[in-house]
């Protein structure tokens, strides 16, 4: 295939060599002379390890070249793959002015009467909704009607690491091909045939916050090792000795447990020692400011599902609450984060019966009892049967857990806050 890549930095530079290794033919775009110099005497226009032998072999075949600005040369292309820079701006946004300058030049360039539209492939990393929002609209006030006939948007996030590029290249974790209503492209799959990895075809939005949910998760990981590192070194504790036995749990610490989108943290021990590890890294001046804001946020996402399971619910109406212990199979009410939604529900006015067959209130004992009654005091009078809630009008019916699987009840009025689709 023909590929245009526009922006020879790290990204474009590595995607030149590694695509043209693969036996396409490219043509590189940047505005810097001296990148677009350094690409046509055969040499890579950024360090990389290995990239200036794959752009000298290229050369050498006569499938690279660079310009600085592209006209008719998109006529024959195939695929356009846009690796210009976002940088931050002012407020920390992407600055989105090199993304909106090149497309411009690429919708004034591109001509309607193309035998087949070009794959127009964002890998830039940029907030979800640019590609509709800002791409789109610039190719379409060149194109007019002719847009969609002209052009196929694809936003494709890379994620090589610089000094292991061309590895990454070849060896990604994944691939992520984001096109309006997630239809497959025909091109993407040509250019990614021999690479071997997970593919996941989505919406354009779900792509572009690919990379976002990536780089803070490891900036979040750097960021909780270190503090860690710091309460243990101020506590005299072999911080690398922990850490070998903290990464050597690939069953609940380094597993996709514990990532689903869903129902807050709760029950009798992680808000219990999450608080108690703040205490000691305050004691020891160990400042472990991510693990400070982890109660906040929780409470914070606990207020988000009550909100997000009330909207539009009138006041004073019936509501069933299902599952009140902190997860299914227990009568542990400690810290549920069930026990706040129906606090909160019963504070805000409405109706509240609670459907939860482990949860006895006259079996509660010690301080299991005393939580419950002190956030719930009428608790012995919300509990229903399973007769009782399969057989009342509820305005809403609102799930912590799966425990609604065993209801037969109208589906049409649930919100499961388990689950964050
Ligand atoms: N560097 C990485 O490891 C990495 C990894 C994944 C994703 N990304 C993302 O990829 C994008 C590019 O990153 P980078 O590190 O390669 O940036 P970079 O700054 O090294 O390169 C960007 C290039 O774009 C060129 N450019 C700017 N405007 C242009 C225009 N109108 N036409 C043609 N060229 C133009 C610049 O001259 C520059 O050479 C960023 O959004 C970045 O967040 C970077």
């Amino acid at each position: 295939m023909n590929v245009v890549i526009f922006g020879l930095g790290y990204v474009g530079s590595a995607a030149a060599g590694c695509i043209a290794s693969q036996g396409h033919t490219i043509i590189g775009v940047d505005v810097s002379d001296a990148k677009v110099a350094a690409l046509n005497s055969g040499r890579a226009p950024v360090y990389e390890p290995g990239l200036d032998e794959l752009i000298a072999a290229a050369h050498a075949d006569g499938r690279i070249k660079a310009v600085t600005r592209v006209s008719d040369e998109l006529d024959n292309c195939d695929i356009a793959i846009v690796c210009v820079g976002t940088p931050s701006g002012v407020d920390g946004a992407h600055d989105m002015s090199f993304i909106a300058q090149v497309t411009r030049e690429i919708a004034a360039a591109l001509k309607p009467d193309r035998a087949s539209p070009l794959t127009l492939v964002y890998r830039s990393t940029m907030r979800p909704g640019s590609c509709e929002n800002i791409i789109w609209p610039i190719i379409e006030s060149h194109l007019g009607a002719e847009a969609e006939k002209t052009v196929e948007l694809v936003y494709n996030p890379e994620f090589l690491r610089e000094a292991s590029a061309i590895e990454d290249f070849f060896h990604p974790p994944k691939i992520v091909i984001g096109t309006l209503g997630g239809k497959p492209s025909a091109n993407m799959a040509k250019l990614n045939e021999g690479i071997n990895a997970p593919v996941f075809e989505v919406g354009l939005r779900e792509a572009e916050i690919t990379k976002f949910v990536d780089n803070s998760w490891h900036a979040v990981k750097v960021a909780f090792a270190n503090e860690i590192g710091r309460v243990c070194q101020n506590l005299g504790i072999s911080a690398s000795e922990v850490h070998a036995i903290f990464k050597s749990d690939t069953k609940l610490n380094l597993s996709a447990y514990y990532t689903r989108p869903g129902g807050p943290f709760g029950g009798s021990c992680l808000p219990k020692d999450v608080r108690a590890l703040q205490y000691i890294a305050a004691d020891t001046g160990s400042a472990t400011h991510l693990v400070d804001a982890l109660i906040r946020s929780n409470e914070a996402h606990k207020h988000h599902q009550f909100l997000h399971a009330t909207q539009g619910l009138e006041a004073g109406a019936r509501v069933l609450l299902v599952g009140l212990a902190f997860k299914l199979e227990t009568d542990d009410l400690r810290e549920s984060p069930a026990v706040d939604m129906a606090r909160k529900l019963l504070e805000a006015g409405y109706d509240v019966d609670i459907y939860d067959p482990k949860v006895a209130p006259s079996s509660l004992v010690g301080q299991n009892l005393g939580y419950a009654y002190s956030v719930l005091p009428r608790i012995d009078d919300l509990m229903v049967t399973q007769q009782t809630a399969e057989s009342r009008e509820y305005a809403r019916i609102i799930a912590t857990n799966r425990l609604i699987d065993t209801l037969a009840i109208d589906r049409t009025k649930l919100v499961d806050t388990s689950a964050i689709a």
